[in-house]
């Protein structure tokens, strides 16, 4: 949450055009201000800030345009205090501007005892703490580095920062705790919360870890631990799949990704080899993960329990560690990630590694060298490429081929069939039509019911999890089972009910659960295959035939159809819904 830029221009370009550039791309961090600041050629700091997303900001500069060879930027992911102008980084001073990304946990403390001395406070965030504390060691004479230095003692939590000041005006100041940041080094020196966010101008690119502290200028980074004694970090090249190739010919980027899929599964399976005998010495699986790689997980279990005979249980990251886990010996955790980032779920295995030293970590992840795939003992990377719009698509159905593919590793049958589904799912795209008639349908319901069972129960909660969280729909996931003892109560005719009901071992009593809610109700809609369309009477949408092991994979597809094609018809922002981030680094 929250993106931050840093650029210093190797050839006294102005950076401005640069740092929005990068901004731009970090903009899945979050959206509810954007701001940046560079030092001008006569030494001065200037900033500008605009509440809501960059579009803003960059009209705000265009009509008062700043210059400079340096400078910092970010868009922020509110925290500590409402998304205003005065709450917008980057955070200034007279000497100081700063940019951060992350939670200053004893920021009242450091507030406190700067107000005792004097020092006047502007917002109410807890960056403004760090740039005040920076401000008093600069007025009692400290110079620049040590003050930077001097704040990493005192600060507590979680942060990236990237600081300028006018008295050292050719050095960006970073430092990292928690939050990513990742250096670049090519035609301009760049520091961001991402490597694809600095992959534009930057041929090299060099992680920061948790406890280092860089001091960038226009030809050198020098590199430091938590002790301030000099280290080497090892340089990555810059790959193509750190290059956001933009939305093409789509109108939005989740639509693109949407469409992406056949291509982002087939690749996902070419790249990733599992043993046969990868589980040999498991006796339990835990899987752990947040949002929609959560509910990835809840599939896998269906998967691993039926054909690897492995207990598995799953686990909402941000829960697991604070109820004191009983962790048996030679427990393979799997903790599933899109952005590789997710500090709970970063925490969680920190956790585990902690309490259990028997415990091996495979990461699934789709951000190659992010936090989470960097403490696994392995990764394997879905090749789902750069996932932009903040609802995950297909990010998760590559992480649901990995999560088959460890499932059914010895199971030669299951793995033809999973080769084979790429193509069934171009087929599912083509179902366009029939979904754009059912996004009509539903695009002024009050609330959605979507109800599955089995392998598709997770499915049903991912499909309601896509509705709400973009087009702003209540929605609800059900377990088709668990009606009777309940939601039933919330049918009536008003109320969309969308069931995935395939042809296969859960039919006849999934087909019994549909039969009590259209009893109820008249707007249901089943989600099924040319065989089980002709055994219902009501509105159907018909899907190819599939093995019924990898209907998860299937089903999941014309539900972000159909949450993508209501959101364009409610006019609301597809790729940046409201309040959300698509990286998660706070808890
Ligand atoms: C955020 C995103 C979700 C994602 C979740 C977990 O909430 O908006 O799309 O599923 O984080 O993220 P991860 O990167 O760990 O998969």
């Amino acid at each position: 949450m929250c993106g931050i830029i840093g650029i210093i221009s190797r050839n006294n370009q102005n950076i401005v055009p640069n740092i929005i550039d990068s901004l731009e791309k970090l903009e899945y961090r979050g959206y509810d201000s954007a701001g940046i600041a560079v030092i001008n050629n006569n030494g001065k700091i200037l900033r500008e800030r605009a509440v809501g997303k960059l579009n803003n900001l960059k009209n705000k500069i265009s009509l008062n345009p700043i210059n400079g060879t340096i400078g910092i930027g970010h868009t922020r992911w509110a925290t500590h205090g409402k998304p205003t102008e005065e709450n917008a980084h980057p955070m200034m001073s007279t000497n100081i501007a700063l940019v951060h990304n992350g939670i200053i946990e004893n920021y009242e403390q450091i507030k406190n005892n700067l107000i005792a001395q004097g020092y006047k406070f502007t917002s109410q965030t807890d960056t403004e703490a760090v740039v005040l504390y920076l401000q008093s060691e600069i007025d009692k004479g400290v110079s620049p580095r040590e003050a930077f230095r001097n704040m990493l003692q005192i600060v507590e939590g979680t942060y990236a920062f990237v600081a300028i000041f006018d008295l050292m005006p050719n050095i960006l100041f970073c430092a990292k705790n928690k939050s990513p940041m990742a250096i670049g080094f090519g035609q301009n020196m760049c520091v961001g919360s991402d490597a694809s966010s600095i992959s534009g101008s930057c041929d090299e690119i060099v992680y920061l870890d948790d406890g280092d502290y860089a001091e960038i200028s226009k030809d050198n980074v020098e590199f430091f631990n938590l002790d301030f004694y000099s280290i080497q970090k090892e340089k990555i090249k810059v790959t193509d799949d750190l290059v956001n190739c933009g939305k093409g010919n789509y109108e939005h980027y989740m639509f693109k990704e949407i469409m992406e899929q056949p291509s982002a599964i087939r690749k996902t399976i070419q790249a990733n080899t599992i043993s046969f005998n990868f589980f040999d010495d498991i006796s339990r699986i835990l899987i752990l993960a947040c949002g929609t790689s959560y509910h990835a997980g809840m599939v896998a279990r269906y998967w691993f329990e039926r054909y690897l005979n492995i207990p598995t249980n799953v686990e909402i990251a941000s829960e697991y560690r604070y109820r004191s886990p009983i962790i048996e010996d030679n427990t393979l955790l799997i903790a599933i990630t899109q952005s590789g980032e997710t500090i709970d779920t970063l925490e969680a295995i920190e956790y585990i590694k902690e309490h259990n030293h028997t415990c091996k970590v495979l990461a699934i992840a789709n951000v190659k060298n992010s936090a989470i795939s960097r403490v696994a003992d392995f990764v394997f990377y879905t090749e789902a490429g750069i996932e932009i719009g903040v609802a995950s698509t297909k990010a998760f159905t590559s992480q649901l081929t990995v999560l088959a593919m460890l499932a059914f590793c010895k199971h030669q049958y299951l793995l033809d069939n999973l080769r084979n589904l790429p193509t069934i799912c171009e087929g599912v795209l083509c179902l366009e039509d029939k979904i754009y008639n059912l996004a009509q349908n539903i695009q002024n319901a009050m609330s959605v019911i979507y109800l599955g069972r089995d392998n598709l129960y997770p499915i049903a909660l991912e499909g309601a999890l896509k509705l709400k969280e973009i087009s702003y729909i209540h929605a609800e996931g059900f377990a088709a089972g668990e009606m009777k003892h309940g939601p039933i109560a919330l049918i009536n005719d008003e109320m969309p009910v969308l069931c995935l009901c395939p042809s296969g071992r859960m039919f006849s009593k999934m087909f019994s659960n549909i039969q009590v809610a259209q009893a109820r109700g008249q707007n249901i809609v089943v989600f099924t295959d040319d065989k089980g369309a002709l055994l219902f009477d009501c509105n159907t949408v018909v899907l190819p035939d599939i093995c019924e092991e990898l209907a998860p994979i299937l089903y999941s597809i014309p539900l972000q159809l159909l949450a993508y094609r209501v959101t364009v018809l409610r006019g609301e922002d597809v790729d940046k819904p409201r309040n959300l981030a698509k990286s998660v680094t706070v808890e």
